[in-house]
């Protein structure tokens, strides 16, 4: 039997064989964001290249490590390093940590990544919960016979991104003097950053910025009924808001700046997160 299913359980009974703890809450860092898991006591650090189910179903070869830690007292699992569509991976690929997570017990997820925006109430920098999202990446993890056991054939999206989480959330940030935007994220397949025109467009169709991840896997999160919660670090405003190209390195000096108080935010929102009487 090599369906996903089993592949995510024997990933899952693997990892957790490593560690004693027991994570309710899994973590996947975006671009440039990835030190949060540098600052977990207790950690196990398991290379994806290590883990054999992941391996052999996803060939992830060496995108990045898994980390079970502890932030605080709250025990976590944090994927450093997550798969991309324009890598070549498909959409199963992509969204199978999420699979993995769910067999762990993980019933929450908190999604990060580096995104551009185009909302002018954003800046350089600015942390964006995700409210909603625009799925342009023409893939759906969902393709291809249902497998009951994960979840629905056609699952629900009104709620993707939970309120209840983005409160929490607004409400730490507020303890830490920060300002938290709230908007909706498109996502398109990249990796070519997009043109002026398709900014434009993004906006006139409601959305407030950009990025090339996430969607694919809050999808997956949902299907198997894991709460998500998703934030953007504005790493650069979009192509055509400044007059001025777009880099890579931009992306990755932003993720830099906003560390410190990227990582603060998260270690505060994770026990709020925890007593989610619906995730224990
Ligand atoms: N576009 C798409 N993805 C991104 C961007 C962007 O401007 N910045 C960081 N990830």
């Amino acid at each position: 039997m090599d369906d996903q299913f089993t592949f995510a359980e024997a990933a899952a009974k693997f990892i957790l064989a490593r560690t004693p703890l027991r994570p309710r809450i899994g973590l996947v860092l975006g671009s440039g964001l990835g030190g949060f898991a540098d600052s977990l006591t207790d950690a196990v650090r398991i290379p994806y290249s290590e883990i054999p189910a992941l391996s052999r179903s996803t060939a992830i070869g060496h995108a990045g490590q898994m980390v079970i830690g502890k932030s605080s007292a709250v025990p976590v699992a944090v994927m450093q390093g997550r798969l991309h569509l324009y890598e070549g991976y498909s959409a199963q690929q992509i969204t199978f940590p999420m699979r993995v997570f769910g067999r762990m017990g993980i019933r929450s997820v908190i999604l990060t990544n580096a995104a551009g925006g185009f909302n002018l109430n954003y800046q350089q920098g600015a942390l964006v919960l995700i409210r909603d999202h625009i799925n342009l990446q023409g893939a759906n993890p969902l393709i291809g016979a249902n497998d009951d056991r994960f979840g629905l054939r056609f699952p629900d999206m009104t709620h993707t991104y939970a309120k209840d989480y983005r409160q929490a959330a607004q409400q730490e940030g507020r303890q830490l003097g920060m300002t938290l935007h709230e908007g909706v994220y498109a996502a398109l397949p990249g990796p070519s950053y997009e043109t002026p025109a398709e900014i434009n467009y993004l906006r006139v169709i409601g959305a407030d910025l950009v990025g090339m991840s996430t969607v694919l896997e809050a999808i997956a999160a949902r299907h198997t009924e894991i709460k998500v919660l998703a934030i953007s670090c504005v790493t650069n405003m979009a192509a055509g808001i400044l007059d001025q190209p777009l880099s890579h390195q931009e992306v990755m000096e932003t993720g830099e700046r906003v560390k410190a108080s990227f990582e603060a935010l998260l270690h505060a929102i994770l026990p709020r997160i925890a007593s989610d009487k619906e995730i224990v």
